[in-house]
């Protein structure tokens, strides 16, 4: 069986990864937490795990750095995020205590970490906030705080069954007395119905982008099967809204999802300090529960995306630094019509890029993780004519125990009549991006040995490829 742990996406050693957490840049650092079980491979007490790099490419693991102890957090730390305090950095969480039957208090708590933010103790004034202001909310959690002014700022996620998902927002001076200002965001304000846009909205995130602010959350609802095969059934997708700020309200001018594939949620977001916006999502595994045993580990983290603004629309690129991971290049620059096997490429770790003449071409079709026979493949499809992206992963794998399904988005070629694509594949993760505008991003597992095949099929004119270069990533070729 081929190995499904990606080369070079942050996954856990053992046990289970969600979230990512507490963002930060120190001293030239990148520093990355997740959501940690390393007990199993489910959900399970939350710790934080942690990784930094210098490069966003290349991660150090460090050991566990916040961990539940008696009081507000002894059921877990749940998400949050870390600020600098005057040169502290501080982390700023969910604790929660179990009530039993999947209950959860959930209270906002504060805990000071290391200079080298390598370990972090939760302050005894904790919890910071004890609970949500409504008493029927459906969670409380995941707060996002920045400096704001002389003050801080926080938003934080919840929702009620009747009104649907909220994001409110708090203010502070001093991180440790909080006041409530009011719903940033709401469904019931916004017309957002619960069906769609869930009964809770969990991991807020909300920044300056530009000239706007952009907020993303994410999709919670239990009372609605998720659409996502092998998803854990409450959690959905993440929305990404752009719109302006007043200091009390966000009014959202375009909303849409943040990545249109099966397996990505939970994104968090870091501002450099140069306005760079950075996006990392989780990526559950698409994998039956044995078949997760087995692995030993589950969940990774996509890789680093830039987010920013063309105009009033929002952009979406895997982060510049990506590309260091290049190796040698093959360009696919003769590529004949019709279906061709790209024998010079191969391998379950590549970058490719494409450039389609969208008018000249009546499909394009590359698929990855292809074996010879092409029994199994990941085909990444563009139609022109109904403007439609694909990926699917229906006979991605022979294994019955790897979740399929054909997935859809919506790209318009760019003003000079083209689609940008790029596929970046890294054993069992797939991210696609197309135009800057659309990200996908699906799990899959071929079964085959020589499943690391490329084949290209294009269906039109001779001209309807601009550009076609595929490099391996390096230190996995
Ligand atoms: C999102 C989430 C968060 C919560 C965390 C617990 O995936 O449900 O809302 O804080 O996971 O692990």
């Amino acid at each position: 069986m081929p190995e499904h742990r990606p080369h070079h996406h942050i996954s856990p050693p053992r046990g289970w990864l969600n979230d990512a957490n507490g963002l930060a840049l120190r001293d030239g650092r990148y520093h990355v937490f997740h959501q940690y079980n390393p007990d199993d491979v489910g959900w399970g007490t939350a710790r934080w795990g942690h990784v930094s790099s210098t490069d966003l490419v290349r991660w150090e693991r460090h050991p566990v750095a916040l961990t539940p102890s008696v009081g507000p957090d002894a059921g877990g730390c749940w998400s949050g995020c870390v600020v600098d305090d005057e040169g502290t950095p501080t982390a700023i969480y969910t604790g929660v205590e179990s009530l039993g039957n999947d209950r959860w208090t959930q209270t906002v708590c504060l805990a000071r970490g290391t200079a080298d933010l390598m370990m972090f103790r939760r302050d005894t004034q904790s919890p910071v906030i004890s609970g949500p202001p409504q008493g029927d909310a459906r969670g409380f959690r995941d707060p996002f705080v920045w400096r704001d002014g002389d003050g801080w700022a926080m938003v934080i996620g919840t929702g009620t069954d009747r009104d649907g998902g909220s994001v409110l927002l708090y203010r502070s001076t001093d991180l440790l007395t909080w006041r409530l200002i009011g719903p940033l965001l709401d469904a019931r304000i916004g017309g957002f119905a619960p069906g769609r846009f869930g009964r809770m909205w969990e991991c807020p995130q909300f920044v300056p982008i530009g000239d706007r602010h952009l907020l993303v959350f994410s999709v919670w609802d239990d009372g609605h099967p998720s659409p996502l095969a092998y998803a854990p059934p409450p959690l959905h997708h993440a929305i990404a809204a752009i719109g302006t700020f007043d200091g009390r309200r966000f009014e959202p001018e375009s909303m849409q999802r943040l990545d249109e594939g099966p397996d990505f949620y939970a994104p968090a977001l870091l501002r450099e300090p140069a306005g760079r916006v950075l996006a990392w999502g989780w990526s559950w595994e698409a994998l039956s529960e044995s078949a997760l045993r087995e692995q030993g580990w589950a969940g990774c983290l996509t890789f680093p995306r830039a987010l920013g603004l063309d105009g009033s629309a929002l952009t979406m690129a895997p982060a510049r630094e990506v590309a260091r991971l290049r190796g040698r290049p093959v360009a696919l620059g003769s590529i004949r019509l019709g279906s061709s096997p790209l024998g010079s490429v191969i391998g379950d770790s590549l970058d490719i890029e494409l450039r389609v003449r969208a008018g000249l071409a009546r499909r394009v079709e590359v698929a990855v993780r292809r074996s010879p026979d092409g029994e199994e493949e990941t085909v990444v499809a563009f139609d022109p004519v109904t403007s439609c992206l694909s990926v699917d992963r229906t006979r991605s794998s022979l294994d019955l125990a790897a979740a399929g399904g054909r997935f859809e988005a919506t790209v318009t070629p760019d003003r000079a009549g083209g689609l940008d694509l790029r596929i970046l594949l890294d054993r069992s993760i797939v991210e696609v991006f197309a135009n800057d505008r659309v990200a996908m991003t699906a799990r899959v597992y071929p079964s085959r040995a020589d499943s690391s095949g490329v084949a290209l099929y294009v269906d039109g004119d001779d001209a309807a490829i601009e550009r076609a270069v595929a490099w391996p990533l390096s230190g996995s070729e």
